[in-house]
């Protein structure tokens, strides 16, 4: 097993089929996933003793104030095995966000017990989650 501090172009099919997994984004096609890495500001990835791609996450951010984290997705036979909390430690770890004054995403309910280990929080003060598009991409 080895992490991945930066996911390039060459996990591209890795990622596609990763996703293959991910509600959200079965549709993409390469190019859609070439540029999902090409413009993130940090990606992290989980590699098995295989060479396979088994956790990905990503995150656009300013480096300063705002970030936002995107497409944590762990290959379905290895859930509740702690890739996901590895892959979220490295991308977090990330140079463009571990200074950031507050990071945001958006998951489904079930996931609020996952994400809270790293300190993200359902609480916000009153504030709206506006979206221009589609909804219900995470
Ligand atoms: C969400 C996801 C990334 C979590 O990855 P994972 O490898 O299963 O998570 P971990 O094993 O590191 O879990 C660490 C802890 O998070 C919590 N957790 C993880 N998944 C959870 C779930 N579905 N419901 C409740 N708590 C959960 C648990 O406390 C867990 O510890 P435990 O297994 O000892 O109880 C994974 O389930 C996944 O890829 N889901 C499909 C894609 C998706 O919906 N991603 C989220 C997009 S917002």
């Amino acid at each position: 097993m080895r992490v991945l501090h930066a996911v390039g172009p060459e996990w591209i099919d890795g990622v596609r089929a990763l996703f293959q997994a991910a509600w959200w984004a079965q549709a993409r096609t390469h190019a859609d996933v070439a540029s999902n890495l090409v413009h993130s500001t940090a990606t992290a990835g989980i590699v098995d003793d295989d060479g396979t791609l088994v956790a990905f996450a990503r995150a656009l951010s300013d480096g300063s104030h705002r970030a936002v984290v995107l497409d944590v997705v762990v290959v379905p036979d290895q859930r509740r095995d702690g890739l996901g909390r590895a892959v979220m430690d490295a991308l977090l770890a990330d140079p463009t966000l571990c200074r950031v004054e507050s990071i945001a995403l958006w998951c489904k309910p079930e996931h609020v017990p996952f994400y809270e280990l790293f300190e993200f929080t359902d609480d916000v003060s009153g504030m709206r989650l506006m979206v221009r598009g589609a909804v219900d991409g995470s």
